[in-house]
């Protein structure tokens, strides 16, 4: 079999690279090791910025996400027992989406499937070869799916395989810088059926650690708080969760969250991680492939898909007019909005957290930060461009 590229994994990263190229006339393919019920059903990210809005919405992928998702134009920062609002729209021009990533997934998985478009599920073995630059390198990957050994020969090979993907690692490690961060701590995550606490997101910090109110409809809310990595989800009952959540995120006045059943659990660890370059030859990364930002900022899909936005100028570029030079430069390109999320993401980490080292004095310089991004105009600005996604890379 052959195509023009080939892609591994149906993230959001795979799957919309894979539409947009459709839309300007590339072909390609893509590999997914897990089942379409599987990618359509994992609970992960829900923010989405304007510029992920706006690429979704001129691809044609907005419709559900307008009719369902909720558009914010700010969100509250909650400290030393009160909230302050970080007013994204007034300061910046830009809002928010919050509109779950699995539910992204599902609609990019229709229009890829609407539009006939190859996309295997359940593969396996899958193996990258023969991606040097040489102008006779034939690309090809090799995997199994239906019992068969299959090859996809292609012009380029596309790693978009996440985070424990086999694309990175078939870069030789003597050509690759790693750059990595591990937190001590994770985010138990839960989901509610309840009415919203709150018209906005709300991130809280508090000596007991970290807590995040945010929503997925009307009737179901998503929440999270600071967790050590190596805790169980069964460890906790909803009567704990629920103690934890009030000591962390009840303010002063008497506000409290809305409590409710809980119906999903889990935690998952934290990490910064950017692997350079992004390229190799006829091999390109994209998306949680090449890096990994803690989800404090709430940047990871939006990068994912930053990276398929100038990967599709580059591809296209090459395709349509035979230049090679923005797919020469796409580690610089893509790089630049990467390290500014790691640092944003890393920041608001440290800014919101219980930390290992924090000494009193440390936990006060972080009260001191929180009031100085909600009272300077300035501060207040830059934390929200970096949210939005406006900041100047
Ligand atoms: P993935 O979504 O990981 O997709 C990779 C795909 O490749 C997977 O489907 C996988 O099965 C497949 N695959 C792996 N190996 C192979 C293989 N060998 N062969 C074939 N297929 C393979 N980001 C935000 O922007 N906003 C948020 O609010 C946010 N919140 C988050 C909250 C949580 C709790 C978590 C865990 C993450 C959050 N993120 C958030 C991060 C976001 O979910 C990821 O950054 C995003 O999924 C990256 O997309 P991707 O397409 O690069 O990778
Ligand atoms: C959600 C996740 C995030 O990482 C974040 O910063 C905000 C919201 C969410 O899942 O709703």
């Amino acid at each position: 079999m052959r195509t023009q590229v080939g892609i591994i994994g149906a993230g959001p990263a795979g799957l919309l690279l894979s539409h947009l190229l459709h839309l300007r006339g590339i072909d390609s393919v893509v590999l997914e090791a897990r089942s379409q019920n599987d990618i359509e059903s994992t609970i992960r990210a829900g923010v989405l910025e304007q510029g992920t809005m706006d690429l979704l919405n001129e691809a044609g992928l907005g419709a559900r996400m307008q009719a369902e998702g909720a558009l914010h134009h700010g969100f509250e920062l909650a400290f030393e027992g009160q909230r302050r609002r970080i007013a994204l729209t007034e300061l910046t021009g830009h809002a928010i989406t919050v509109y779950a990533q699995h539910e992204v997934i599902k609609d990019l998985v229709a229009a890829r499937i609407a539009a006939d478009g190859a996309l295997k599920f359940d593969v396996s073995n899958v193996s990258l070869h023969d991606f040097d630059a040489s102008a006779d390198a034939k690309p090809r990957i090799k995997y199994r799916h239906e019992d068969r050994d299959e090859e996809l020969e292609c012009d380029f090979i596309i790693g978009c395989d996440g985070s424990q993907g086999v694309a990175r690692g078939s870069i030789p490690a003597a050509l690759r810088q790693d750059y990595q961060k591990v937190y001590p701590f994770g985010w138990f995550g839960i989901l509610v059926e309840a009415p919203p606490s709150s018209d906005e997101l709300i991130y809280a910090r508090h000596d007991r650690g970290f807590a995040l109110i945010s929503t997925r409809s009307p009737g179901v809310q998503r929440m999270y708080f600071q967790c050590d990595p190596k805790d169980t989800a069964d460890a906790w009952s909803d009567d704990r969760i629920w103690a934890e959540l009030h000591a962390r995120v009840d303010t002063a006045d008497g506000w409290q969250i809305t409590e409710g059943k809980i119906f999903q659990k889990n935690i998952v660890g934290m990490r910064s991680f950017v692997s350079t370059p992004m390229q190799c030859g006829k091999l390109f990364l994209a998306g949680d492939a090449a890096h990994i930002v803690p989800p404090t900022g709430a940047k990871g899909l939006n990068l994912a898909v930053s990276d398929v936005k100038v990967l599709t100028a580059a591809l296209t570029a090459f395709y349509k007019e035979g230049a090679n030079d923005k797919l020469a430069s796409y580690t610089e390109t893509a790089l630049k909005r990467v390290w500014r999320a790691e640092h944003f993401s890393w920041w608001m980490t440290r800014m919101l957290h219980k930390l290992d080292d924090t000494s009193p004095f440390e936990q006060r310089l972080q009260v001191a930060e929180l009031e100085h991004v909600t009272t300077s105009r300035a501060a207040a600005t830059a934390l929200a461009e970096n949210y939005v996604g406006s900041v100047a890379v």
